[in-house]
């Protein structure tokens, strides 16, 4: 026999011990919902993301009663938009009768308590695919802000809960956050997408958008990921600037970035489980290699423990779902 005064295990032995001092736990209340929406009146199921559409704005209410009842509190909007729409300063941003406040405001007439989140950027909007402005091929920085804020105060005003900027131009948290004050709407929470990478596992959700940049890459405004401290650097702006909470995104490859934005704020850190991610997973379990219930809800608990206190999830509902068994 060992001669060990310290056993770890015994801290292992039933469920009951174990539930004692377990660190992390995961409930329907720390999910947010992503939504694909057009403005046809047909679902169109994305390819690259199984069990996700692109849904009308019926099917979207119906996704949102379901989600409800599983206890998911709150949505974030995607739209897919016409061609025809799109422009090179992608102004159906802030066309106040355009598909997301439409979509907004039907969703706060019929759930109140829902908290509707919005995607401030250009990309769907955007003939080059690009989340800001184009000009010889260069995305012009300040004259895109100008656009966001006129995106953000349009879905403010069309009742969104809180604006969710993605696009990474410098100064946009400040811009859009004096923006909004000008307007009235004080209440609305401003979460910035504040370390976010210019990653490969969006691929899926370009698909679902047809929002693929037109040339190039998106590196001159989101971060490489190799790089860690420049998160910190984010961080120290958007705080400044008056955001109300923090992303990082991607989510799984990232935790340590997460973790170190955990550490250096007090502001609630999000984290956006991101389109390939979530085809990682789901291609790997339909495969039967991998179990998908346990991988699942594993990826998620990994993120609350990295730090994220809210997770974006494409698996919002079936992991509702799987923690009410
Ligand atoms: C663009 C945006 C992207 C995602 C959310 N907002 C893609 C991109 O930056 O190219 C990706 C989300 C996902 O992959 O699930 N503003």
């Amino acid at each position: 026999m060992l001669d060990l005064p310290s056993r770890p295990r015994r801290n292992r032995n039933s469920s009951v011990i174990r539930d004692f001092h377990r660190e992390t736990w995961l409930a329907p209340q720390h999910f947010i919902l992503p939504l694909f929406i057009h403005a046809g009146d047909t679902v169109e199921p994305i390819a690259s993301m199984p069990g996700c559409s692109r849904l009308s704005l019926p099917a979207m209410l119906a996704e949102v009663q379901g989600a409800w009842q599983e206890g998911i509190r709150s949505v974030v909007l995607f739209p897919a938009i016409a061609d025809a729409l799109k422009t090179s300063d992608g102004k159906e941003c802030y066309n106040p009768n355009g598909l997301v406040p439409v979509a907004i405001a039907q969703l706060k007439a019929r759930f109140p308590e829902l908290v509707v989140v919005t995607d401030v950027a250009l990309d769907p909007y955007s003939s080059d695919g690009h989340d800001g402005v184009v000009q010889n091929g260069k995305i012009l920085n300040d004259r895109t802000v100008e656009i966001l804020c006129l995106q953000a105060v349009a879905q403010a005003r069309a009742g969104a809960d809180i604006v969710a900027p993605s696009d990474m131009m410098d100064g946009r948290i400040g811009a859009i956050r004096k923006a909004l004050d000008l307007e009235g709407f004080t209440d609305v929470l401003l979460v910035s997408y504040c370390a976010k990478y210019a990653s490969g596992f969006y691929g899926p959700f370009r698909d679902a958008l047809a929002s693929a940049p037109k040339f190039g890459d998106k590196k001159t405004y989101q971060m490489d990921p190799a790089n860690r401290r420049e998160a910190l650097r984010e961080l120290a702006l958007d705080e400044a600037e008056g955001a109300d909470m923090v992303m990082v995104k991607p989510a799984g490859p990232y935790l340590d970035v997460i973790l170190e934005l955990r550490r250096a704020t007090t502001l609630p850190v999000v984290a956006y489980q991101v389109s390939g991610e979530y085809a990682m997973l789901k291609a790997a379990a339909q495969n039967g290699w991998l179990d998908e219930k346990k991988t699942v809800l594993e990826s998620l608990l990994a993120i609350r423990r990295a730090g994220a206190d809210v997770i974006l999830t494409y698996y919002a509902r079936q992991a509702a779902r799987w923690l009410a068994e």
